[in-house]
C-alpha cells in the first residue's frame, strides 16, 4: 500500500521583519505518518524556525502547511489552537515551570483541553491525574510527582517534558534539539523513549539534532538545513564525508559527531 503524505510543506518562507533575516526559503517537502525525521544544520540554518512554523507558533511568511488534509496556514486562530491540541512539542530547555510539582507540570499538557477558567483554579479531572501518572510512569518518574521541576537533573527534566507532550496523545511530535543540554549516556536514554513513542505509538516524529551521530542512528530520514534551505534530504547512511561538508562547511571535522 502507498504511504500518502502526511505534512506536506510547500515553498515556506520565514522573513523576521527585524534585521530583514530570510530564515527559511522556499522549503518543501513531505513526511509520512510514522516517520522519524531529523533536522539536522549548523546553529541558524533555520532549524527552529522550521519546526516552529510547523504549528504556526512562528507565522510563516509565505508557503503552505497541509497536515493530514488540512491547510494549517489557513486557520483561524481558534482552530489552530484545536489543531495544536494535537501536535505535541519538546524544547531544548524543557520549558517546565520551575517552581511548580512535576505532577502539576504534566498537568498542563491538558490545558488545551480544559477550560481557562477550570486550569486557572487548578482543576484537572481524574481522568487527567491518572493519564498523568500513567505518562510519568512511563518516563520512569512516578516516585518524582510531588517534587519541585527545579529540584530534576536535566535528563529528568526532558522527561517531564516528554510526559507533559504525551498528555496531549498527540499525533505529531516536534522536538527542538532535545538533548543538546545532557550528556551522551543522558542523550541516548533520552532519545529512546522518543523511539518507543514512535515505534509503538505511531506517533510521528520530526526533531532537530545537533549530532550527526544521534540523527543517523534514529532518524529514518534526515533533512538538513543551510541557511534556510534544504541540502540535503535522504537516508542517514547516504550521508558520506563529502555530504558532511556540504552540509556543515569545509573547515568541519567530525567533531560534530560524538
Ligand atoms: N525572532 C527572531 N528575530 C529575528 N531573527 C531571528 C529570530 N529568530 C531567529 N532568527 C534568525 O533566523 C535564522 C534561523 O534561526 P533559527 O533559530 O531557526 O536557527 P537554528 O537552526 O534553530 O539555530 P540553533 O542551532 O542555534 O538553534 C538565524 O539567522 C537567526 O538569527
Ligand atoms: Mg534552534
Amino acid at each position: 500500500m502507498e504511504q500518502s503524505a502526511y505534512l506536506v510543506i510547500d515553498d515556506l518562507t520565514k522573513v523576521y521583519e527585524r534585521g530583514q533575516v530570510v530564515a527559511l526559503k522556499d522549503v518543501s517537502f513531505s513526511v509520512t505518518k510514522g516517520e522519524f525525521l531529523v533536522i539536522i544544520g549548523l546553529s541558524g540554518s533555520g532549524k527552529s524556525t522550521l519546526l516552529r512554523c510547523i504549528n504556526r507558533l512562528i507565522e510563516p511568511t509565505a508557503g503552505t502547511i497541509r497536515l493530514d488534509g488540512v491547510e494549517l496556514t489557513k486557520l483561524s486562530a481558534s482552530r489552530m489552537r484545536e489543531v495544536r491540541r494535537g501536535i505535541g512539542m519538546i524544547f531544548q530547555h524543557f520549558n517546565l515551570v520551575s517552581r511548580s510539582t512535576v505532577l502539576t507540570n504534566v498537568l498542563t499538557g491538558r490545558l488545551g483541553y480544559t477550560s481557562t477558567w477550570r486550569s486557572m483554579a487548578g482543576w484537572f479531572s481524574k481522568e487527567d491525574y491518572h493519564l498523568a501518572m500513567q505518562n510519568l510512569e512511563r518516563v520512569g518518574l512516578k516516585e518524582k510527582a510531588y517534587v519541585r521541576a527545579d529540584e530534576l537533573s536535566g535528563g529528568q527534566q526532558q522527561r517531564v517534558g516528554i510526559a507533559r507532550a504525551l498528555m496531549q496523545q498527540p499525533n505529531l511530535l516536534l522536538v527542538d534539539e532535545p538533548v543538546s543540554a545532557l550528556d551522551p549516556a543522558t542523550s541516548s536514554s533520552i532519545m529512546q523513549y522518543f523511539e518507543e513513542i514512535n515505534r509503538q505509538d505511531g506517533v510521528t516524529v520530526l526533531t532537530s539534532l545537533h549530532f550527526l551521530s544521534l540523527a543517523r542512528r534514529y532518524g529514518s530520514r534526515i533533512l538538513a538545513l543551510k541557511d534556510g534551505e534544504i541540502v540535503f534530504e535522504g537516508r542517514p547512511n547516504e550521508i558520506d564525508n563529502v555530504r558532511f561538508k556540504e552540509i556543515y562547511g569545509e573547515e568541519s571535522e567530525e567533531v560534530e559527531v560524538r
